[in-house]
């Protein structure tokens, strides 16, 4: 699927949207017949299947968590309006893969699957960044809550929901269509990409914003996208072992590459 973050629409637009397109339930789908899937494979595949779940599953629960810091810094009243419909969407990926461990994978110690590189950038690193806001709230030093805003909004919107989870669920979305198994999984990634495109849109559209208001913030942004690129390879090899469903590490980094060009496009640190 495309992005969208060429088109322009406003915060205010963008919860419009939100309020009809956001509102799909994860506690409706029937999953009967991904269990049924998931059932019939052997134990590489189960494995390699319960890895990529685990991702999204710990990746949903961080942004979740540590976007209401966001919200409750953001200075202007129709993006607060928008992130509401933000944080509630992240909750429910986060509740779809809840469900999805309980009803299909089996209940299991997600986080353990995660390996170090990628938990820094989604987990710990993430939670960080949502603290520095609070803590430059508390001071009220806006020249910190500023910039914390900036780096909050590049590392969340930029890196983790612009590059990593679209790659991530943009590949996986095609190869189950191509294995034709796990029907409501597909469907949920469907729904759940359709749901990022407009967060990405405004994050994408926030950070243009914060970096013409303040050129200041442009050089440790690029220093985070760049830091960002030399650990690609190691935050996503480790779905590739085991690797019974064939996936192509080449195939997906090239994505993930193109996407983080993209992403320094879209907020003007390339041309
Ligand atoms: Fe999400
Ligand atoms: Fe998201």
């Amino acid at each position: 699927m495309p992005t969208l973050t060429h088109t322009v629409k406003t915060p205010r637009e963008l919860y419009q949207i939100a309020k009809h397109l956001g509102t799909w339930d994860p506690a409706d789908m029937s999953l009967e017949q991904d269990r049924a899937d998931f059932n019939t494979l052997n134990s590489g595949e189960k494995e390699q299947i319960t890895k990529i779940c685990a991702l999204f599953y710990e990746g949903e629960v961080s942004v979740a968590d540590t976007l209401a810091w966001f919200m409750l810094a953001m200075p202007e009243q129709d993006r607060r309006m928008y992130l509401s419909t933000h944080v509630f969407e992240e909750v429910k990926h986060a509740e779809f893969f809840e469900r999805y461990f309980k009803e299909v994978l089996g209940e299991m110690d997600t986080a353990s699957y995660v390996v170090a590189e990628s938990k820094n950038m989604l987990i710990d690193g993430l939670q960080e960044r949502g603290e520095a806001m609070g803590r430059a709230l508390i001071n009220r030093n806006q020249e910190e809550l500023d910039r914390a805003l900036t780096l909050f909004a590049a590392h969340y919107m930029g890196i983790v929901e612009g590059v990593m989870a679209q790659t991530a669920y943009d590949y996986v979305g095609e190869m189950l269509t191509t294995v034709k198994m796990f029907p409501k999984l597909q469907e949920a990634i469907r729904l759940i990409r359709s749901d990022e495109g407009r967060h990405i849109i405004h994050g994408m559209d926030y950070l243009r914003k914060q970096i013409a208001e303040h050129p200041e913030h442009k050089a440790p942004v690029k220093e985070l996208f760049l830091d960002n690129i030399k650990s690609m390879t190691l935050w996503t090899q480790w779905v590739f072992v085991p690797n019974p469903f064939g996936l192509n590490q080449d195939r997906m980094m090239t994505l993930g590459y193109n996407l983080h060009r993209q992403r320094m496009r879209d907020i003007g640190l390339i041309q």
